[in-house]
């Protein structure tokens, strides 16, 4: 089924020079197509919105903190069941326990700085491209 899914770059992404790099690895999956891509930084109050599920978290304020030391890119992904894909090519939350391969077993050791966001549902998509994407709604 064709959907599509928002992606985010994190910060520590952009400031390792990993940007290309995980671009490549979405972009060449056979019939994914990115459709809206913006490198941008974030303010507190786009971040209360999408991780707004986490508040409360002990790790939520490192999290804020750290999603605005450095700019983002953000893009729209759109393709063949893309959203559970790019959760499997990103691999699971903590870097250590994502299997080499993986995005984040790749390149992460910690788990506040694991590289990317990507939606976790066609539900949270939508939400998430309205986001960020109001333009795409
Ligand atoms: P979560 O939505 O659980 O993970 P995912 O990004 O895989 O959907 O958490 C959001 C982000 O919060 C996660 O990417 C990194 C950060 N985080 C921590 O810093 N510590 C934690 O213990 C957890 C669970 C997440
Ligand atoms: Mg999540």
């Amino acid at each position: 089924m064709t959907e599509r899914t928002l992606v985010l770059l994190k910060p520590d992404a952009h400031r390792r020079g990993l940007i290309g790099e995980i671009i490549g690895r979405i972009e060449r999956k056979a019939g994914w197509e990115i459709t809206a891509l913006e490198l941008r930084t974030l303010d507190a109050g786009t971040l209360e919105q999408h991780y707004g599920e986490h508040q409360g978290k002990p790790f939520y304020e490192p999290l804020m903190g750290f999603m605005q030391s450095g700019p983002v890119v953000a893009l729209i992904v759109e393709g063949e069941r893309v959203v559970e894909g790019v959760r499997r090519l990103a691999g699971p939350t903590d870097p250590i326990a994502a299997a080499p391969g993986s995005i984040r077993g790749d390149f992460g050791t910690i788990v506040r700085e694991n590289l990317i966001h990507a939606s976790d549902s066609p539900e949270s998509a939508e939400r998430e491209v309205a986001l960020f994407f109001p333009g795409c709604v």
